[in-house]
């Protein structure tokens, strides 16, 4: 029962100091719901809104990747250092510790294996398992230029859609496919036709030559894919180059789980994103803290 006699007058009501705006100033993201901004927070770290996001997707379509053999040796101690991770709901459901604070980023097209055609792919999960599951967002894999390039962005427009009714984001995947080029130009009619879609993030891959148009172009954030493995110098140089270049942050996979440190090199790679440290900088950090 409620206890009356103690309850006082209310008097800190301020009136004479104007009410804070609580504007959402990630790219592209400030007229979204709340529910979608909260998810979207959780995965680029504020006040800068930049992440670093692990990938461990691969087993997918790929099987048992180097790297991925074990997940629960390899990724699981990782987990701490990344600010989400990107992962199948099989491997979520067997292998991450639900009292893991990391958001989830949830794979959310698949079929064809790399021994068939990569872009024959279909919506995988439904967004009402993205929901049960606790996904901060779903990815789609989106094949411009492929040969199933019309139902790869259709498979991306229908869970835009159910995005919308869940409040949870759709990071859509720019797959270059064994053939395509990486080049400015491509990537920037991928990634501007997925956010013309209504991707709320898009992941694409870096390129040497006029990256920043690439970013510049598409209207919300841009992560960088890390691609096959590089020496760590290289790879820490990409990401700091993405970064410098417009990038709201990284999701690398190959990069961080193949090296020779992965705990070294996914905090080098934070330090690049979150600290804007040079790449011999944090290149020399991996070197301290590898064992
Ligand atoms: C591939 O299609 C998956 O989305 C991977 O998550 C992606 O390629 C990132 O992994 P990596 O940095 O190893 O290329």
């Amino acid at each position: 029962m409620a206890d009356s006699d103690t309850i006082v007058d209310a008097e800190r009501f301020s009136p004479d100091v104007p009410a804070r705006p609580q504007a959402y100033d990630l790219k592209g993201s400030g007229a979204l719901d709340w529910g979608m901004q909260s998810r979207l927070a959780r995965i680029f770290r504020p006040p800068a809104n930049r992440t670093v996001m692990l990938a461990i997707d691969h087993g997918y379509f790929q099987g048992p990747t180097n790297g991925l053999e074990r997940v629960d040796l390899s990724i699981v101690p990782l987990l701490k250092y990344a600010d989400a991770l990107m992962a199948t709901r099989g491997i979520v459901r067997t292998t991450i510790p639900a009292a893991s604070r990391t958001p989830v980023v949830l794979r959310a097209s698949g079929g064809p294996s790399i021994l068939r055609e990569l872009s024959d792919e279909q919506i995988a999960v439904s967004m009402e398992d993205a929901a049960r599951i606790n996904a901060s967002a779903v990815a789609v894999q989106v094949f411009i230029g492929g040969e199933f390039e019309s139902r790869s962005v259709h498979n991306m427009t229908r869970l835009v859609d159910e995005s919308q009714r869940y409040g949870i984001p759709v990071l859509a995947v720019t797959a270059v496919g064994r053939d395509l080029t990486r080049d400015a130009r491509y990537l920037r009619l991928a990634t501007r036709i997925c956010a013309e879609l209504g991707a709320h993030v898009v992941k694409t891959y870096y390129c040497a030559e006029d990256f920043d148009t690439v970013a510049a172009a598409c209207p919300v954030p841009l992560v960088m894919a890390g691609g096959k493995k590089l020496p760590e110098l290289e790879a820490l140089t990409m990401a700091y180059r993405a970064i410098e270049e417009g990038a709201a942050g990284v999701d690398m996979g190959r990069n961080i789980f193949q090296s020779d440190d992965p705990v070294a090199m996914i905090n080098a790679v934070s330090a690049v994103v979150h600290e804007s440290l040079k790449p011999r900088a944090a290149y020399d950090q991996f070197l301290r803290h590898a064992v």
